[in-house]
Formats: structure tokens, C-alpha cells, sequence
């Protein structure tokens, strides 16, 4: 090893959706996790993809030098870029890949594409206490719902995943149908807590093997919805605690069911979960209880590491970047 690999320093961009991030890491530890959040599509009630990009291009450099800044390190003690290659948006992710190449040319360092999902899960070997392998791992986010075996740092296989919507769209479809606004999530949460989660009953999809499905949730709500207003116009403000009890109650119990199965079938002792949705209180409190009524140990990576963020971009370049691996500057800024 040479005396500059003994020491492995990197900036890591991401820039999937709507949250413009940079992190610096060195040897695993991160020294600084900038994220800058745009909120000029609340407005539009979701993310509209055209003002994202922009809105990136105007946030990267100033989030990239305060990152730096912030990690006291300069540019050209950087040994490479790791950044987002996909999935997500390609307006933004385009802003991201583009800016990391420029970078890398410059300082005449690789570039390390970084896959967003894989990103979520690893989130957890940021933690001071990480599970062991091999983990499953339940990946809930704004645009995705999987159940992930993680067999090592870069090897994981998704055994199980939505064939509709994800549990964060539940979240935020349900939340736009109670007129509440973008993103819902965190608001019917806080709603939830106040309410009784057995008032309404809504039903749980069965698909077979590990797959999700929250299409028909979505539905029956806004039958359920557009008959209780006709009923009453006011409706929606009088039961809103106990309409976001039953909905909460129903997306956490539909995840878990199914985890709770393919768990057992692993055969594995330690659990995480990953995603924005892991921010949810209810989720994380079942979680804990699942793990310990079968005596399985329960992981769930700090909070600032759960939603789109550079950090968890920086620890899978890391580990890729030990591997010896790297992007190919002529590759394209993007991968689906
Ligand atoms: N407390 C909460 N309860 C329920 N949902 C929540 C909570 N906090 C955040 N969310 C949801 O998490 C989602 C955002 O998570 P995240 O940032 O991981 O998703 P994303 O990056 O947009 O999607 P992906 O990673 O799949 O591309 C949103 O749908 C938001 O409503
Ligand atoms: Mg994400």
C-alpha cells in the first residue's frame, strides 16, 4: 500500500431526487454530512423533476465547499468522488454525475458510481453498533420497498419487492388525499399519534412470496374518503387523527407481516431497516417488538442516515472504492 492509500479520503455527491448532499469520509468516519432540501416543490403538492434539476444545479458547489470546509479537508487531499449514480431522477442525477466527473478530471481521481438503494442499506455500518452478516434488511423509502439479504458490505439480494406503489408513496398519497401536504409522511405520523388505530379497518394486500402491494390501500381510501364526505363535508377534519391511526397502522402491519415470514425462511438473527420511512414512530417501535418477541437483534441507522443523504453515498464508496473498484469517466453520469 502506498503511503496516500493508508489513508483513503472521499467526497461523496448525491443528488437522486430533491435533497442536494455532499459528505466527506475518511477511513470509514464521516467528517462532515451536508444536506440541502429544496423546498420549492411543496408548493406543487410532489417533486416536480424539471425544478429539481435546476435546483441542484444551483445548491452542488456551495454544499460540495461547505462540506469540505466543514471536514477541514481540501480538495486535493481527495482520493476520489463517490457519488449517485441511480436510481432516481436523471435530470438530478445528471447534475451530480456531471459535477463528480468534472471534479475527478480536474484533481485526476477516480469516480465511484454509487447504487441509492444499496446506499440505504448501508447506512447502517455508519452506526457505532452494525449487524452482522448476514442481516435482512427492510428497505422502505419514498420510491421503493424491498426486502434485501445483505450477505456482505457489497453483496446483497433483494428476495422481495413492491409490484406497485412503495410504503412511502402510501404514506404521501394518503396524506395528499387528507389535503395535507408534500412530503405526508412525517405529518400523518404526528397525526397518527393521536388517534385510534383500530377506528377504521382498511385492507392488507396478500401477495404471494415477499412482494408488497398498496395500490388497493390506496383505493379503498379513497372510496372510504368520497363516502364519508358525501356523508358529512366535514368528514375529514373531524376523524383526521383516527383516519392517519388505522392508515399508519395498516402500511406498518402489511410491512411486518411479510418481513416477520421472510425472516423466519432466512433463518437469520439480526434485522435493520433502511429508507425515510424508518423514521416512522410506529414502524420503529413494532420493529423493536417483532425482534424481541423472537429473540432477534434490531438495527436502525440514526436519523440524519435514514432519508437521502451523502454519508451513507461515501460509506459504499468506501468499501468499493478498498475493492479497487471504480466508474469509468466516459461512463454515463446515470445508471437506472
Ligand atoms: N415519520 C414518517 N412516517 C412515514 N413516512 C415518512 C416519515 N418520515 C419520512 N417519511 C417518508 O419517507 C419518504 C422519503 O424517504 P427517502 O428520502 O428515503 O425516499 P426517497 O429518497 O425519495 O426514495 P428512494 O430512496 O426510493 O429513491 C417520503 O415518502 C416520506 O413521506
Ligand atoms: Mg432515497
Amino acid at each position: 500500500m502506498t503511503e496516500k492509500q493508508d489513508t483513503i479520503t472521499l467526497l461523496a455527491i448525491e443528488s437522486s431526487c430533491d435533497d442536494t448532499a455532499a459528505a466527506v469520509i475518511r477511513n470509514c468516519k464521516i467528517l462532515a454530512n451536508i444536506v440541502s432540501s429544496q423546498e420549492i416543490h411543496k408548493e406543487y403538492g410532489g417533486v416536480i423533476p424539471e425544478l429539481a434539476g435546476r435546483a441542484h444545479q444551483q445548491h452542488i458547489l456551495p454544499v460540495v465547499k461547505k462540506a469540505l470546509k466543514e471536514a477541514g479537508i481540501e480538495a486535493k487531499d481527495l482520493d476520489g468522488i463517490a457519488y449517485t449514480q441511480g436510481p432516481g431522477l436523471m435530470g438530478s442525477l445528471l447534475v451530480g454525475g456531471h459535477f463528480t466527473k468534472g471534479m475527478c478530471m480536474a484533481l485526476n481521481i477516480p469516480s465511484i458510481g454509487v447504487n441509492h438503494l444499496q446506499a440505504h442499506v448501508a447506512a447502517h455500518y455508519l452506526n457505532e453498533s452494525m449487524p452482522n452478516f448476514p442481516f435482512l434488511c427492510l428497505l422502505v423509502s419514498g420510491g421503493h420497498t424491498q426486502i434485501i439479504k445483505v450477505k456482505a458490505p457489497l453483496d446483497m439480494e433483494i428476495i422481495g419487492s413492491t409490484i406497485d406503489d412503495a410504503a412511502g408513496e402510501a404514506f404521501d398519497k394518503t396524506a395528499k388525499m387528507l389535503g395535507l401536504p408534500y412530503p405526508g409522511g412525517p405529518l400523518i405520523d404526528q397525526y397518527a399519534e393521536l388517534g385510534n388505530p383500530l377506528a377504521y379497518q382498511f385492507p392488507i394486500a396478500r401477495i404471494e412470496g415477499y412482494g408488497y402491494s398498496f395500490s388497493g390501500l390506496k383505493t379503498s381510501l379513497l372510496y372510504f374518503l368520497q363516502k364519508g364526505v358525501k356523508e358529512d363535508p366535514d368528514f375529514i377534519a373531524k376523524n383526521l387523527n383516527d383516519i392517519c391511526a388505522s392508515m399508519r397502522y395498516t402500511i406498518v402491519k402489511t410491512l411486518l407481516d411479510k418481513f416477520e415470514k421472510a425472516v423466519k425462511e432466512a433463518d437469520v438473527k439480526e434485522i435493520g431497516i433502511a429508507g425515510g420511512v424508518s423514521a416512522n414512530k410506529l414502524l420503529r417501535k413494532e420493529f423493536e417488538k417483532l425482534a424481541a418477541k423472537n429473540g432477534w437483534k434490531a438495527f436502525i441507522p440514526k436519523f440524519e442516515y435514514c432519508t437521502d443523504n451523502a454519508a451513507m453515498i461515501a460509506v459504499v464508496g468506501h468499501y468499493k472504492f478498498l475493492a479497487g473498484e471504480s466508474t469509468p469517466l466516459s461512463a454515463l453520469p446515470f445508471a437506472r
